[in-house]
């Protein structure tokens, strides 16, 4: 029995020595100590012993057990070792080698000419008001002293949702929206998208934007109008940039103008980017008429007001020569990043 005892130890050993991995060791933790064990299997052949060799045989075999389990845990622990060694071979982290850049994006040249043009006019002490694309009938005509038949209403040019409410034309609604809210004095400008059932082509498009403007206030006169729009032109297109007012009709200002910068192409001889005018039209303007100061509750014999509207398409077409409105939706990477 000794013998046997012996071989198996031996046996075990050998076994260990030989395997590669932690389920070749749990195998032999099995085969050899386990319930149906070979050291399991001598124990219970003790029984064929004398009394006075079963302890001594007894002894033997638990030593020869715990001999075992120390040489399974030792292997576990060599393997594990190995292991972590080779990970730390394959799995070498080098920090110096120089990162891989997720690529940024930028804002959209549209974004870009709004943001300035706020700036502009932050810095001149006005608030941005925002309001609904979806606009009641009211607020977009009828309150801008546009009555049910005036042109400007014809449905070929306005989304009618339904009889009493569209997607607004314009950003000039936001002046009753804002006069009916807030007493002046008032100090507003109102950048958002507006809708008109245009078809696409270079220069128009179904939807677009628009800048408001509103000033309201006691002794608001039009050199109030005419100064700031002017030091506006500066800001944006330089010192040097001229303007020029031309009478116009807006149904919700009286009087109306327009105001055109001398083309900075030719200096106003006249060129193909102001088509032989020497002026480019930059917006519309006016001091808020009576009757819509009236609509909203503020007296017009104590308080008067101007508003002015721009598209900041056009602008910004200006500003980096792009000759395709349509490129500003269809968002090509290769163009925007050029901005
Ligand atoms: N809403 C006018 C347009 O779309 C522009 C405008 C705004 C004119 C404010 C006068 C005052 O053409």
């Amino acid at each position: 029995m000794k013998e046997q005892l012996e071989a198996l130890r031996a046996e075990a050993q050998e076994q260990l020595r030989e395997c590669v991995d932690s389920a070749g060791v749990e195998a032999l933790r099995v085969r050899y100590l386990g319930k149906k064990g070979q050291l399991t299997a001598l124990l219970r052949g003790m029984g064929a012993l004398s009394p006075e060799e079963r302890p001594k045989m007894g002894a033997l075999v638990n030593q020869a057990r715990s001999e075992i389990e120390a040489a399974l845990e030792e292997k576990i622990r060599a393997l594990k070792q190995e292991e972590l060694n080779r990970r730390l071979q394959e799995e070498q982290l080098d920090v110096t080698v120089p990162g891989v850049s997720a690529p940024i994006g930028k804002k959209h040249p549209l974004t870009q000419v709004l943001d300035e043009i706020k700036d502009i006019f932050l810095g001149m002490g006005f608030q941005i008001a925002s309001g609904p694309e979806v606009e009641l009938d009211y607020y977009n005509f009828e309150a801008l002293n546009m009555p049910k038949n005036h042109p400007a209403r014809d449905t070929q040019d306005t989304f009618y949702i339904t009889d009493n409410i569209l997607l607004r034309t314009q950003t000039s609604p936001m002046q009753v929206r804002v006069m009916e809210k807030q007493k002046p004095p008032i100090k507003i400008i109102a950048p958002g998208r507006v809708y008109r059932s245009d078809e696409v082509d270079a220069t128009h498009s179904p939807l677009f934007h628009q800048i408001e403007g509103l000033v309201v206030d006691k002794g608001i006169r039009m050199s109030d109008l005419k100064g700031t729009l002017e030091l506006f032109a500066k800001r944006l297109y330089g010192e040097e940039a001229v303007v020029r007012f031309r009478p116009h009709h807006f149904s919700f200002t009286e009087p109306s103008a327009e105001m055109d910068i001398r083309c900075f192409s030719c200096g106003g001889k006249g060129c193909r980017l102001c088509k032989g005018e020497g002026w480019i039209e930059i917006l519309g303007a006016g001091m808020v008429h009576p009757k819509v100061l009236q609509g909203c509750g503020i007296d017009p014999a104590e308080y008067s007001g101007f508003a002015f509207g721009m598209g900041l398409e056009r602008i910004v077409m200006r500003r980096f020569n792009i000759d395709d409105l349509r490129l500003f939706f269809e968002n090509d990477v290769r163009f925007l990043e050029q901005f």
